[in-house]
C-alpha cells in the first residue's frame, strides 16, 4: 500500500483554553477613537504616529493561551510585547477587545473583582528583579502575599516553600546585596511562585542574566513546569530562549501578531521575512524532533504484519520497491521487510522526541529512511536523508 503524501502526526489531545484574547487593542491616547479608526482603515503604527501623534501598543490581537503551556511572545524592541502582557492583567487598560480567563471576561470585570482574580490566579515577574534591598530573601519572596493581606505565618510558610523550589532555601535570611544576580532573579521568581498562581506573566524575566545563569534559570523553569504545569506567558527577545522553552511562540511586529506556532512550525514555515530573520541562526537540528520530520511520502511502502510474508513480498515486487515498513494492525512498527529477505530486518526505530541532531549519523548511514515511532511504538513515518538535509539547510546553515 502506498499512501498519498501526508504528515504522520502523533495523537494530540485538544488542550483546554485558559485565556481567550479577542481583537485586543491598545493605543496610548486620551481619546483612542481616532487612532483606532485609522488602524481599522488599515493604517500602520508608523502612520498613526505621524498623522495623529499617537503611540500604538497593540493592534487587533486575537489568540488563545492554553492551560499548562509556555506561551512565548517575541518581537523587536517596541513591537508591543510588554504592552500585551500588561493588558492581560489589566496593568494597562485596553482600548478595545476582550480577554477571557476561564470563560470570565476580565475586561468587563469591576476593579474589585479583577483584583480578586489577579490575586488568586496571576503573578508577574519583571526583568529588573525589583527586590527590596532592606528585606531578606524570605521577606522579599513573601512580599506579594503581604500586599495581598495574607497573614504572617501563612506567607512565611509559602515564601519559604517557594525559595526551596528555586533552590534558595538556605538563603532565606540573606539580603539581596549578599546574593548574585542569578540568585536575586530566583528570589523574584520565588516571589511570583509564593502565591502559587495558576498563570505567570514573565516579562523578559531572564534577560538581565548572563548566558550561563540564564540557561540555568530556563532549566529551572522547565523543571518547575514539569512538576506543576502552570500557564506561563513569557516575553523574550532571544530566539534561542524562545525555541528552548516555548510550547508555542507568538511573534509581534509593530503592535501586530504576525505569527503564532510551535517552535517547529515557525522554523519550518516562517510567515514572512521578519519572522525568518528573527530565527536565522537558530540551530534547527536542536529544536526539531524526529516526529517533526517524520513523513510518509509516495516512496514509503507500508506493509501489514503477517506470518506469511509472501503477500508483502509480492507487493514490494509489484511496486518495484526494495523494502517496506511493516506495522501490526494497531499501527505499531514491527520492522523493515526487504525484497530479498523473508525475515524482518530488526531496525531500531528513532524515538519521536529525539532531537534531530541526535539522528544525523543514523540517517546518514542507514540504507533506507529511518523509521520513527512515538512513546507507544506507533509508527509516525520516516526520516529520509533528503528531508534531513533540507531541514538543516533551512535552519541557518544555508543562507536561509
Ligand atoms: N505608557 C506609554 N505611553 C505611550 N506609549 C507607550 C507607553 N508604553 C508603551 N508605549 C509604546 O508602545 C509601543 C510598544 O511598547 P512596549 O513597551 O510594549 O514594547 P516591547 O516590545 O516590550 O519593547 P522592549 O523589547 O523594548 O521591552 C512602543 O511604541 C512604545 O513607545
Ligand atoms: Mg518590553
Amino acid at each position: 500500500m502506498i499512501l498519498p503524501s501526508e504528515t504522520a502526526s502523533s495523537s494530540t489531545k485538544p488542550a483546554e483554553v485558559r485565556m481567550e484574547v479577542r481583537r485586543l487593542r491598545k493605543v496610548f491616547a486620551d481619546d483612542p477613537r481616532p487612532a483606532l479608526a485609522l488602524l481599522d482603515s488599515g493604517a500602520s503604527k508608523a502612520e498613526v504616529l505621524r498623522r495623529l501623534n499617537v503611540n500604538v501598543g497593540v493592534v487587533d490581537a486575537s489568540f488563545d493561551i492554553r492551560a499548562g503551556e509556555i506561551f512565548v511572545i517575541m518581537g523587536l524592541s517596541g513591537s508591543g510585547k510588554s504592552t500585551m502582557v500588561r493588558l492581560l492583567n489589566r496593568l494597562i487598560e485596553p482600548s478595545g477587545g476582550d480577554i477571557r480567563l476561564d470563560g470570565r471576561n476580565l475586561t468587563r470585570l469591576p476593579k474589585r473583582d479583577l483584583v480578586e482574580v489577579l490575586r488568586r490566579d496571576m503573578s508577574m515577574v519583571f526583568q529588573s528583579f525589583a527586590l527590596l534591598p532592606n528585606r531578606s530573601a524570605l521577606e522579599n519572596a513573601a512580599f506579594g502575599l503581604e500586599v495581598a493581606g495574607v497573614d504572617k505565618a501563612t506567607r512565611r510558610d509559602a515564601a519559604l516553600r517557594a525559595l526551596e523550589q528555586v533552590g534558595l532555601g538556605a538563603y532565606a535570611a540573606r539580603y539581596p546585596r549578599e546574593l548574585s544576580g542569578g540568585m536575586q532573579q530566583r528570589v523574584g521568581l520565588a516571589r511570583a511562585l509564593a502565591k502559587n498562581p495558576t498563570i505567570m506573566l514573565m516579562d523578559e524575566a531572564f534577560s538581565a542574566l548572563d548566558p550561563l545563569i540564564r540557561t540555568e534559570m530556563q532549566n529551572e523553569l522547565l523543571r518547575l513546569q514539569r512538576e506543576q504545569a502552570r500557564t506561563i506567558v513569557f516575553i523574550s527577545h532571544d530566539a534561542e530562549e524562545a525555541m528552548r522553552i516555548a510550547d508555542r511562540i507568538a511573534v509581534m511586529e509593530d503592535g501586530r501578531i504576525v505569527q503564532i506556532g510551535t517552535p517547529a512550525e515557525i522554523l519550518r514555515e516562517p510567515a514572512d521575512d521578519y519572522v525568518r530573520a528573527f530565527f536565522r541562526g537558530v540551530d534547527s537540528s536542536r529544536v526539531l524532533r524526529a516526529r517533526d520530520l517524520a513523513r510518509c511520502d509516495g516512496t514509503t511502502v507500508l506493509l501489514e504484519d503477517s506470518d506469511d510474508r509472501r503477500p508483502a513480498l509480492r507487493r514490494l515486487s509489484e511496486l518495484g520497491a526494495g523494502y517496506g515498513y511493516v506495522r501490526d494492525p494497531s499501527g505499531r512498527f514491527r520492522g523493515i521487510l526487504s525484497r530479498d529477505g523473508a525475515d524482518l530486518l530488526a531496525v531500531e526505530p528513532a524515538a519521536g522526541d529525539a532531537p534531530v541532531h541526535a539522528l544525523l549519523r543514523r540517517v546518514a548511514t542507514s540504507p533506507c529512511p529511518l523509521p520513527v515511532v512515538d512513546g507507544e511504538g506507533l509508527f509516525l513515518g520516516v526520516v529520509s536523508r533528503a528531508a534531513l538535509l533540507e531541514t538543516l539547510d533551512r535552519g541557518g546553515l544555508g543562507d536561509g
